[in-house]
């Protein structure tokens, strides 16, 4: 007999997203469903997973245990979100007004709006500003399903605002029960005043805020926005290889609006991912697909931004390319914290079937951020993070628009939202 200390028993179904990870092809169109699932942990770790009758015969159950009915529940694991800007300050709503009236976002950013509002902003936050913004984002995550979250730096672009801003998430993962990645990306934008002098800031990154981040180890990954007129190829490859060098993994916004070849670059580089991809060409499919390296789309963005042109998910899964989705959680580009929504969007505007959208917002989605032996499926030895909507089968999670039908979620094998209210933050 196994000890459990949460049970979860009868799910109308569990969709385990269990097997070989990451998944590719054909792969993505199994969720793994279990009819009548019981799922089991212990300290945190699933001990027990399978159906009823199993469940009798393996399981105990301790006495101060919690026991849910999942009578009327489909069970998901917790979103993994691997792209967000979490920790910014301020929004953009008017900016948003101008996109309405005819602006595009790259007009903003030419006019010095954009992202340099957000830096502005962000700026002159406190530490303490940021961090109080962050948990209440992080509250909303969870309630929209999302369980663990990556979360970069970029809006500070000098030495002791990406230093506050890393600072920020780091407090806000030991404060809230969502798991943060961080990532360093200082290389988001050039900042107004060395525009005119780009080098001397990849310099002072790569000199002098890259050895600070190591030092207090406040990133595990390194982010550059490889784009016209933003990095070129030639400065992201000697970003990447210096963050490399410092041991850090390394992430590209590739391909967004115009095809510069950041696929193929994350590709060759070893890159954990390669973020956007709306532009991406024939041999940055190719490149990627024969990799190891994630293609994380990111379907809020053309939708937020109102681009006809989408990321070629269809070309992308039948070559082989291993496929997620996140957020890219930030307040121009993409102002929502719901992976669910995102899930949504996957299917209805880049033609992915439920299975796959499910696949890469989880298990391929942790993937991408090398915690796929932790969570992203549902299997004995991970932790359990549990997502339990109240809904007949899993199509209707993404069928049933413009509500949130979670009722519970579980996080680290604890009830952190029940009956859709945040129980507590850590
Ligand atoms: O991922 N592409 C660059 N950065 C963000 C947008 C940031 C902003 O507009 O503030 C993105 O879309
Ligand atoms: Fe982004």
């Amino acid at each position: 007999m196994k000890s459990a200390d949460l049970a979860v028993l009868g799910c109308e179904q569990l969709a385990t997203c269990r097997g070989s990870i990451p998944k590719r092809k054909g792969a993505l169109q199994d969720v793994g469903v279990i009819e009548k699932g019981c799922i089991a942990s212990h300290q945190g770790k699933i001990v027990f997973i399978g159906d009823e009758k199993n469940f009798k015969e393996e399981v105990r159950l301790e006495e101060s245990g919690v026991r849910i009915d999942g009578k009327g529940l489909v069970g998901l694991p917790g979103f993994v979100d691997p792209h967000t800007h979490l920790p910014f300050a301020g929004t953009r709503e008017q900016e948003f007004v101008l996109r309405l009236e005819g602006y595009t976002y790259q007009q903003l950013a030419e006019k010095g709006l954009g992202i340099q509002t957000t830096v502005n902003a962000t700026r002159q936050a406190s530490k303490k500003e940021l961090l109080s913004l962050c948990l209440s984002r992080l509250d909303r995550m969870i309630l929209y399903g999302t369980t663990t979250v990556e979360g970069k730096s970029g809006y500070g672009l000098n030495f002791d605002d990406e230093i506050k801003q890393l600072e920020a998430l780091r407090e806000a993962d030991r404060l809230h029960s969502i798991d943060i990645i961080s990532t360093f990306m200082g290389a988001h934008e050039v900042p107004q005043e060395y525009k005119s002098k780009k080098n001397d800031y990849i310099d002072l990154l790569i000199n002098q805020v890259l050895p600070e981040v190591k030092e207090k180890n406040l990133a595990e990954f390194f982010d550059v926005f490889c784009e016209e007129g933003v990095y070129s190829i030639e400065e992201t490859k000697k970003l990447a290889r210096a963050a490399k060098d410092a041991g850090l993994k390394i992430k590209i916004h590739a391909d967004e609006f115009s095809p510069l070849g950041g696929a193929q670059l994350a590709a060759e580089e070893g890159a954990s991912s390669a973020d956007h991809l709306i532009n991406i060409t024939e041999e940055g499919i190719r490149k990627l697909a024969q990799s190891q390296t994630a293609a994380t789309l990111l379907p809020a963005v053309s939708f937020f931004l109102m681009l006809d042109k989408k990321a070629p998910v269809r070309k992308l899964i039948e070559e082989g390319a291993i496929v997620a989705l996140a957020t890219d959680f930030n307040p121009g580009s993409s102002m929502t914290e719901s992976m669910l929504f995102v899930l949504q969007l996957a299917v209805f505007t880049l033609n992915m079937s439920i299975e796959e959208a499910i696949n890469a917002s989880t298990a391929n989605a942790a993937y991408s951020l090398a915690r796929h032996q932790d969570v992203g499926s549902l299997e004995v030895g991970k932790k359990l993070d549990l997502v339990l909507y109240e809904v007949p089968n899993y199509p209707t999670i993404v069928y049933h628009l413009g509500i949130n039908p979670i009722k519970h979620v579980i996080k680290n094998g604890k009830l952190a939202v029940k009956d859709g209210k945040i129980l507590k933050r850590n």
